[in-house]
């Protein structure tokens, strides 16, 4: 299947199906089968929801009801760095809400937001795993801990 850019590409389907007998519940297909899609523009269209329920015989809404649970999975454009700053108790303790607010100064966005030249998207989540080092936030795949206001232009200003 390859029929313009919402529909399923041949990598995107083999990807998918190579994982198919890992799963003897279709369901739990379901995040993986978005992660895959997911990678080709950072974000998953109406289309590609649709182009994913057909290919795994789900109805739109159930695909999409994983996708909207999800939060690492992006039902509008987001930028190409996701900044995901953690809210739970460890880091919030220690100042995660000033880190954020900082964040948000910096980069002239609200969470959920993108800044205008579509370089970061700022989230909040639930625990990184990184306690220890708390407050703590990824970027993409690298993680950053005992988070400082003052170091925080210096992460951002790592990633072009
Ligand atoms: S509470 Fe923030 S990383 Fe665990």
């Amino acid at each position: 299947m390859l029929i313009g850019k919402t529909s399923l590409r041949e990598y995107e389907i083999r990807e998918i199906e190579s994982l198919r007998e890992r799963y003897p519940v279709k369901q739990a297909l379901i995040i993986d089968a978005l992660m895959i899609v997911q990678k080709r523009s950072g974000w998953i269209s109406d289309e590609l929801i649709k182009s994913l329920a057909d290919f795994l015989d789900f109805s739109v809404e159930e695909i999409d009801s994983v996708a909207t649970f999800y939060n690492l999975i992006f039902r509008k454009p987001v930028g190409k760095h996701k900044i995901l700053i953690c809210s739970s108790l460890c880091c919030w303790l220690n100042g995660s809400d000033l880190i954020s607010e900082n964040l948000k100064k910096i980069l002239g966005i609200e969470f959920g937001g993108t800044t205008s030249d579509g370089q970061f998207t700022l989230i909040p989540i639930q625990c990184l795993g990184m306690c220890d080092k708390s407050p703590a936030m990824m970027i993409d795949e690298d993680s950053f801990g005992c988070l400082k206001v003052n170091n925080l232009t210096d992460i951002l200003e790592s990633f072009d």
